[in-house]
């Protein structure tokens, strides 16, 4: 049976500030999808990470499909109806156009789709992450899928070991959806240079080179244009499915033990290392740390078990303890050097105008040093 996965997500609203969403309004939101899906999809899988609300769901309808994507854009408004009546904060803050227009793409919401032939059984796994954006899983893709230190299946799966290839977005084209597809390993230098820029280059896909399937779908887009603008840091999502022919599971949560340092936290301006929590978790000290989620399930024909909350484990606590130590050690540093984000990255515009006043204000000094012109004076 072919299926499609379908996440979308959207910060519609949050309870103190960028916290989390209400519980009401995650009743509207998931009773919207429930009343009005029950047709449209096999299954539907709601959580939140921070403030962002996340649908997956399993239908046969394939990916951009208009009227799953409808569901989820409409599910959302009648969240925003709720987040407004509650006086919530962002009342509506993704849905960045006002009429919906065939797909959920360049409209605010985040989404990462895959389209495959049902395996007879079919692990996946869906994370969702909040207070960065879509590059900040170039890592752990990078880790899971082409490095042997972290994914020994990459040696001792002979179908894992022809290599996956890697789909690359250059995030900052405004005209169109620039990207590159590079193999690994052999163009593993490659990847590694463009991925280690995590706010350019950015992970789109993953696909098996043996079996030519997607592995890996990340809710990548030209973030910085979408409604013509810079929007922020779009918490991503992504997809990934797991085992044989693909990584397994252990594999691909490994590298968030090491709690790399991404962009956003604070007013989406910041370095703060990503911390894995469990599903439905808010979000706490300096409007972060960055978080992500990993819900994993099997399915069968769509249907989807219960998730199973893969960063809940007690392995995780020590990771926690540690992300924290990083986090207040970063933070320390206030906004000097590699604490911020560059200007290109700063999601308000202070800073800029700030910048932009005092370039009046320098001048070039019409003499040189004042101690020169002493020396001279002098000798
Ligand atoms: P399988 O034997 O089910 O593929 O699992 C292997 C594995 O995931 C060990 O990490
Ligand atoms: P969100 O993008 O998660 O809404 O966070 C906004 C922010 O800047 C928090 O400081
Ligand atoms: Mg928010
Ligand atoms: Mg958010």
């Amino acid at each position: 049976m072919k299926v499609t996965l379908t996440v979308i997500k959207a910060d519609i609203g949050a309870i103190g500030g960028h916290i989390c969403p209400s519980q009401r309004l995650l009743e509207a939101v998931d009773n919207y999808v429930t009343e009005h899906g029950a047709k449209l999809v096999v299954d539907s899988y709601l959580s939140y990470t921070g403030d962002d609300i996340a649908i997956v769901a399993t239908h046969t309808r394939g990916a951009n499909d208009q009227a799953v994507h409808r569901l989820c854009w409409d599910a959302f408004i009648a969240g925003t109806e709720v987040a407004k009546s509650q006086g919530l904060y962002g009342a509506g803050q993704d849905l960045l156009k006002d009429s919906f227009s065939g797909n959920v793409r360049g409209m605010g919401p985040a989404v990462a789709e895959l389209e495959f032939e049902e395996r007879p059984n079919e692990p996946f796994l869906f994370f969702a992450a909040d207070k960065t954006d879509p590059g900040a899983y170039n890592f752990p893709l990078y880790m899971a899928f082409a490095d042997p230190m972290n994914t020994p299946g990459l040696m001792l799966s002979p179908s894992m070991a022809q290599g996956f290839r890697f789909v690359i977005m250059d995030v900052s084209d405004t005209e169109g959806d620039r990207v590159i597809e590079l193999q690994a390993p052999e163009d593993l230098y490659s990847i590694a240079t463009l991925l280690r820029d995590p706010e350019r280059y950015v992970v789109e896909s993953v696909w098996s080179r043996s079996t030519d399937e997607q592995a890996a779908a990340v809710s990548t887009s030209r973030l910085h244009n979408i409604a013509g603008k810079y929007t922020g840091k779009d918490d991503p999502v992504m997809l990934v499915r797991v085992q044989k022919d693909f990584p397994a599971t252990g594999e691909v949560l490994a590298p968030y033990a090491i709690g790399p340092f991404v962009a956003g936290a604070m007013r989406g301006s910041h370095q703060m290392p990503l911390m894995p929590v469990p599903l439905n978790s808010g979000i706490s000290y300096f409007d972060g740390p960055p978080v992500v989620s990993c819900a994993a399930f099997a399915m069968h024909k769509g249907k989807m078990t219960e998730p199973v909350d893969a960063f809940a484990h007690p392995f995780w606590d020590t990771v926690r303890d540690n992300v924290s130590k990083k986090a207040i050690d970063m933070r320390r540093q206030g906004f000097f050097g590699a604490a911020m984000l560059p200007m290109s990255e700063l999601e308000y515009t202070g800073i800029v105008e700030k910048l932009e006043t005092l370039d009046r204000r320098f001048a070039v000094r019409a003499t040189s040093r004042p101690s020169d012109a002493l020396r001279r004076a002098g000798s």
